[in-house]
């Protein structure tokens, strides 16, 4: 069944102006439920544009955004939050520095509700916040009264993926959201992403720039060129591709370029 649906989608940035960006036209696109999604595509082949499309930052000059079968295209970012949850590229996007992990927690688990913090947080939410931090094998749960600020990159996304999967959500849209990290915290935070995506059975569609990710992980890899999916690759077909194969097409998208292999 099709968790999510982009039907006829039309995007035209700064239209009427010498600047006019048509991203996409009659742009179409089915996520079934399960599917864990790896988008590659060269810079300006439309991969933001498509996130922003999902989670509604954006809304289509033409078409319609369904949501298990529903016609969401008009619904607003933080209505869509209840729903979907996003982790991008830097890391001090997804979580609030000045305020200590429990409180981060506490107001994502109210979904961004300040009565979260004023009620008190009882025990029982203690608990389950302490054991989802030790989940993450990172030490956090020692850190619980320290400002998220003080935490290291990989440590602040880590949390902001927890954060973004504390309540049941049924997208998870990852934006390049290992980018901004070392090699070692990269492989960290993707083999988490992995666990989480596989533990929680939620639905994930994540960006990389990274091809020997966007192989190894998932169970569907899509190549965006110009506002066109160029490949859509599922099951046996996946499973076979070789980042080799993914160069070679990027090789001829934009000739005497080299495409980081990651
Ligand atoms: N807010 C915007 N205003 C004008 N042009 C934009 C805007 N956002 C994106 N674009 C243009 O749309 C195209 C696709 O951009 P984007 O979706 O960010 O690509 P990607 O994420 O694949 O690098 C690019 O040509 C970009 O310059
Ligand atoms: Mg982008």
């Amino acid at each position: 069944m099709n968790l999510l649906q982009l039907k006829n989608i039309e995007v035209v940035f700064e239209r009427n102006t010498n600047n006019e960006t048509p991203v996409f036209a009659n742009f179409n696109l089915n996520i079934k439920r399960g599917q864990f999604i790896s988008l590659v595509g060269s810079n300006g082949s439309g991969k933001t544009t498509l996130l922003n499309l999902i989670a509604g930052k954006i809304v289509p000059s033409r078409g319609s955004v369904l949501f298990a079968g529903k016609d969401i295209t008009g619904l607003k970012e933080h209505e869509r939050s209840r729903f979907m949850g996003r982790v991008f590229q830097d890391p001090a996007l997804g979580t609030s520095p000045s305020m200590t992990i429990l409180e981060n927690m506490a107001l994502a688990g109210a979904k961004g509700h300040s009565f979260g913090l004023q009620r008190g947080i009882r025990k029982n939410k203690l608990d389950f916040y302490q054991t989802r931090l030790e989940q993450l094998g990172l030490g956090l749960e020692d850190k619980f009264h320290a400002p998220v600020g003080s935490l290291s990159s990989g440590q602040r996304q880590a949390l902001a993926l927890l954060i973004c999967t504390l309540t049941p959500i049924e997208l998870l849209i990852l934006d390049e959201h290992t980018a901004a990290l070392d090699p070692k915290t990269s492989e960290t935070i993707m083999e988490l992403t992995d666990e989480i995506i596989k533990k929680q059975g939620v639905t994930a569609l994540m960006v990389t720039h990274n091809l020997r990710y966007a192989v190894k992980y998932g169970n569907r890899l899509l190549m965006l060129d110009k506002g066109k999916i160029i490949i859509d690759a599922q099951g046996g077909k996946k499973n076979r591709l070789r980042v080799q194969d993914l160069v070679q097409v990027f090789g001829k998208l934009t000739p005497g370029l080299s495409y980081p292999a990651g």
